[in-house]
């Protein structure tokens, strides 16, 4: 369907961004509780325990937006494939084409054995060696994504370059953005709990958080590079495309998602452990700077779900 005559299936831009929302969640979710929560969970074990709960609740959640979107994705790409009307498409002849005779429908098939591996993890989730495999299954999940999108097309070793740039983009941006989902959830049960351990817990957890944060910034940014320079190749094909204005405007997201994140890390996190002063106040402020970064990484997934249906900007001129 073209939105407002923009060239722009608005349907697969939605849940295009749906689906990378709830797969970087899930990810990013069951990072931060073996990396974050587990580290910092030793002083508080009752706030810790309420976090685990939490964070299997978010993954459950998670897992049934990612497979429901996943499904209306692959039906859409397939309408969008075969040119045909949606309602025709969902004949068994074209999905039956679609998923086994190209990428995306290959991809999307071992993405499927992924979400059951993940369920099935999930529910038995108190034996540790099961919630190691449920990490990797999340990490495949959202690395796999980069097969499904213009990484999946470039050709030779430059299309190998791109697919690896592409999937430790997504990866480092699901642990940004799923573990910030984990910090707001995580402050908010440590404001209601107000105990000394708890609040020693938020401190180790958001200092824990906001370390691994710097190494996710980078990676984050410089995978982009790579992938602004194969898709868009110059400053004057970024200033004068539809495509690379709207990677401008992510940039530009992502560039005030950095100061949030540098007001947490650099101004916030150390009030923390100072021995006077209002430590919920810092909470709440840490909760409300959290919070805006994870709406900034919503419209960033938006702008992601539009870009990925465009052609690259490379082309364009
Ligand atoms: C929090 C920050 C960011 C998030 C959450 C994010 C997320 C994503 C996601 C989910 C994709 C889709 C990958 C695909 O479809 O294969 C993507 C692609 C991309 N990202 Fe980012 N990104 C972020 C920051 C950046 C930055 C800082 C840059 C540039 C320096 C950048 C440049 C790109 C480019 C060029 C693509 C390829 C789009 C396409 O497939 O056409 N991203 N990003």
């Amino acid at each position: 369907m073209d939105w407002l005559g923009t060239g722009i299936d608005g349907p697969l831009v939605v849940i295009r961004a749906i689906h990378f929302v709830a797969t970087a969640t899930i990810m990013g979710t069951l990072i931060f509780r073996a990396v974050v929560v587990e580290a910092a969970a030793r002083s508080a074990k009752p706030a810790a325990a309420i976090v685990r709960a939490q964070t299997l609740c978010v993954a459950w959640i998670c897992l049934a937006l990612l497979a429901a979107s996943g499904l209306v994705w692959f039906l859409l790409e397939a309408a969008s494939m075969s040119g045909l009307p949606f309602g025709e498409t969902m004949t068994s002849d074209v999905l039956f084409t679609v998923a086994n005779e190209t990428q995306f429908g290959r991809v999307t098939e071992t993405r499927v054995v992924m979400v059951a591996i993940l369920a099935g993890c999930l529910a038995y989730d108190r034996f540790p060696l099961v919630r190691g495999l449920a990490l990797a299954m999340s990490v495949g999940l959202i690395a796999a994504v980069a097969w499904t999108g213009h990484a999946g097309s470039t050709a030779g070793e430059m299309g190998i370059l791109h697919l690896i740039a592409d999937a430790l983009h997504l990866v480092a941006a699901a642990v940004w953005i799923g573990g910030l989902v984990s910090l707001v959830l995580l402050l908010s049960a440590i404001r209601r709990d107000q105990t000394h351990a708890g609040m020693s817990f938020a401190r180790d957890a958001t200092q824990s958080f906001s370390t691994m944060g710097i190494a996710i910034v980078v990676v984050v940014f410089a995978t982009g590079l790579v992938n602004t320079w194969i898709l868009v190749g110059s400053l004057h094909v970024l200033v004068a495309t539809g495509y690379g204005r709207l990677l401008m405007l992510k940039i530009a997201l992502f560039a005030v998602m950095l100061l949030f994140a540098a007001a947490n890390r650099f101004w916030l996190t150390p009030r923390l452990a100072l021995p006077s002063g209002s430590k919920i106040e810092v909470l709440r402020r840490l909760v409300r700077n959290s919070t805006v970064e994870i709406a900034l990484a919503l419209l960033i997934f938006a702008i992601v779900g539009v870009l990925g249906t465009l052609h690259p900007a490379i082309h364009a001129l």
